[in-house]
């Protein structure tokens, strides 16, 4: 067992047996040239820049620790840092390594055949791309050509076409021996009332949509012309396409983004990510034109608002996001929304307006990639649009208008995680509109009480409530729990922290476990689906009380989360460091330096953890 654990339900089956089938050393030597010293192995660290090697391995612990950056951990967060992938993608990427298919978790239901799904996407892509180079791909090619997308970068992009009829990829999937079953699933092909089988995407210009292991899990179709119809057709919602948690080409960006700015990583500890902004577009071309003029930091949205998960996976490749919009109505209703969602993951926010009207392709085509990157590098501070939108809405000579400007500029500043530059937002505020310090300060101190604080996974949280010292743990347990029931969107928070053995209540690691079984096979975290996932275990009884009769003001429900997390993770940081003194004691016995160090160092982060909060 790896003395460090990892931020995952240790009791998962599947996340142990791949993790036994995986060889670290081989894993890393794959990206790392390592030598043998003894009984670890060290090279120069992957994730921070050195001369001289601090990066070791442990062939027995299966576990990496570089001593000059701190990063370490097992084959999982290795995979997460260096692929810059979330956990269930480092499981999926080790697991088809190690040949361990990866089926539905110990809850029933049969439909997680992500194997056929995928199958019949990989099909559909490889399709679709064959049509657009064929014979009847010349008029989506000519629409190309008009766009001005070069064929390098619809190849690159792996852009193809859907042929019109309303059984291509049907027929040629049945030719294949393809189970129209995944067809469907995959969300290919849709079923009639008559129960017939037609292809979903019909004469339409296909761009394919990739997760972070640049696999397809969806595409968007575009019409060539003037048609009935949307403009673009979407592939539905699925378990592996979920327009809330997924950017386009984020995984063509993420690739020229700095490559040892270093993942801010799980369990909130780690550093943020240097390194280029990452700027946030609207639409499918807005990506690829700037992208084939080299401008690659670009990714979009699929025709959605910004959602937390899209935070969250900005915020592991960069610190600072720039929003751009085509005009600046657009941006004005959008820096509401978005700009809080962004400042809520701890992301540095500006936003760019592109001049005249035109969105960043019609831009680029007509005034080319440097003068995008320019506009990328003087987007403003959120905080300045806002201060000029307002400037140019209200009549700030007279004290209501400047009332109300205070009211606005103070609500986006309460977003903001770090006390530092609320408190600078805050003189900003005071001169501009010649209102006293003091005042505002009490009004941001009101709204911040008020409105749900947000949950800075990376951000310096505030100092937790004094904890009564009786039974603070399962208290702590079972608020954490009870958050995710109430907030399917805790989950991610809770998961991140902690572990299902940093739970010391069977019931509720028992719950916790199900919860990751769930969100596993892609699951929503609802009340539902988890009291089926209880079945026959006494825990049900605790998650159907608390949906009965919540045990804390649901208004409260950040704070509590954030209380919580905090309390089982300075909780669990006590555990590890008794762990690391007795691993500490046999190094000192073994007369091994290395160890000792090592063990020595890991003790004092995590006493430095077990009392502090935050980095
Ligand atoms: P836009 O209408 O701005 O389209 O929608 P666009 O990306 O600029 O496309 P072109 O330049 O006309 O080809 C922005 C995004 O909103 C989503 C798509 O993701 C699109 O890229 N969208 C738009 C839809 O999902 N459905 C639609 O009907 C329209
Ligand atoms: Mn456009």
């Amino acid at each position: 067992m790896s003395p460090i654990p990892s931020p995952r339900p240790a009791g998962d089956d599947v996340v142990v047996r791949v993790k036994a089938a995986t060889d670290l050393v081989a894993l890393v030597e794959a990206h790392v040239p390592l030598r043998r010293r003894g009984r670890h192995f060290e090279g120069l660290c992957p994730f921070h820049e050195e001369r001289t090697p601090s990066f070791k391995v442990h062939p027995e612990e299966q576990f990496f620790k570089c001593f000059g950056c701190g990063k370490g951990g097992d084959c999982y967060s290795f995979i997460e840092e260096i692929e810059r992938v979330s956990f269930r993608e480092a499981l999926e990427l080790l697991a088809e390594r190690a040949g361990i298919p990866l089926r539905s978790g110990p809850i029933g239901s049969s439909r997680d055949d992500r194997t056929g799904i995928r199958e019949a996407l990989r099909f559909a892509l490889d399709r679709f791309r064959s049509n657009l180079a064929s014979p009847r791909g010349r008029e989506a090619r000519a629409y190309l050509e008009g766009r001005g997308i070069a064929p390098a970068s619809a190849e690159e992009f792996g852009l193809g076409y859907a042929a019109p009829g309303w059984d291509d990829l049907l027929g040629a999937a049945r030719g294949k021996g393809l189970p129209p079953e995944a067809l469907e699933a995959a969300g290919l092909v849709v079923r009639n009332e008559e129960g017939r089988l037609y292809d979903r995407f019909r004469d339409r210009l296909i761009f394919p949509i990739l997760d972070g292991l640049e696999r397809p899990v969806g595409f968007g179709g575009r019409v060539l012309r003037d048609a009935e119809g949307p403009k673009y057709l979407n592939s539905p919602e699925s378990p592996l396409f979920g327009k809330g948690r997924l950017l386009y080409g984020l995984e063509r960006a993420r690739k020229f983004l700095s490559p040892t700015g270093g993942g801010g990583g799980r369990g909130g500890a780690g550093g943020a990510p240097e390194g280029k902004p990452l700027a946030v577009v609207e639409g499918y071309t807005d990506v690829l034109l700037p992208h084939q003029e080299g401008v690659r930091n670009v990714v979009a949205t699929l025709g959605t608002a910004l959602t937390p998960d899209h935070a969250r996976l900005l915020r592991r490749y960069a610190e600072t996001v720039v929003l751009v919009f085509d005009s600046d109505e657009a941006g004005a209703r959008a820096s509401e929304r978005g700009v809080e969602v962004l400042l809520a993951e701890d992301l540095d926010v500006r936003v760019a307006v592109v001049p005249e009207g035109k969105d960043p392709c019609d831009f680029v085509r007509a005034r080319g990639g440097a003068a995008f990157a320019d506009l990328l590098a003087g987007a403003v501070d959120f905080f300045d649009h806002a201060l000029a939108r307002i400037e140019a809405r209200e009549d700030l000579s007279t004290s209501p208008g400047r009332v109300r400007a205070a009211d606005l500029l103070l609500g986006l500043v309460s977003r903001v995680s770090s006390p530092v530059r609320r408190g600078e937002y805050l003189k900003r505020i005071a001169s501009r509109l010649l209102l006293a310090e003091s005042d505002l300060g009490r009004r941001l101190g009101d709204l911040l009480e008020r409105a749900p604080r947000p949950i800075a996974r990376s951000g310096r949280p505030e100092p937790p409530p004094a904890e009564p010292p009786r039974g603070a743990q399962a208290r702590a347990e079972e608020d954490s729990l009870h958050c995710c029931v109430q907030d399917p969107g805790a989950f991610a928070a809770v998961r991140a922290l902690v572990a299902a053995d940093d739970f010391m209540d069977p019931w509720n690691a028992e719950i916790f476990r199900a919860m990751a079984a769930l969100e596993e096979r892609g699951e929503e975290i609802e009340a539902g689906p988890l009291l089926l996932g209880l079945a026959g275990h006494p825990a049900r009884s605790r998650v159907a009380g608390w949906l009965a009769a919540p045990p804390f003001d649901l208004g409260r429900l950040p704070e509590v989360l954030h209380g919580s997390l905090e309390y089982l993770r300075r909780a669990r940081a006590s555990r590890e460091a008794e762990r690391f003194a007795e691993l500490f004691r046999r190094a000192r016995i073994a007369s091994d330096p290395v160890a000792e160090k090592g063990a020595l160092e890991a003790l004092h982060a995590r006493l430095r953890e077990a009392k502090t909060i935050g980095r």
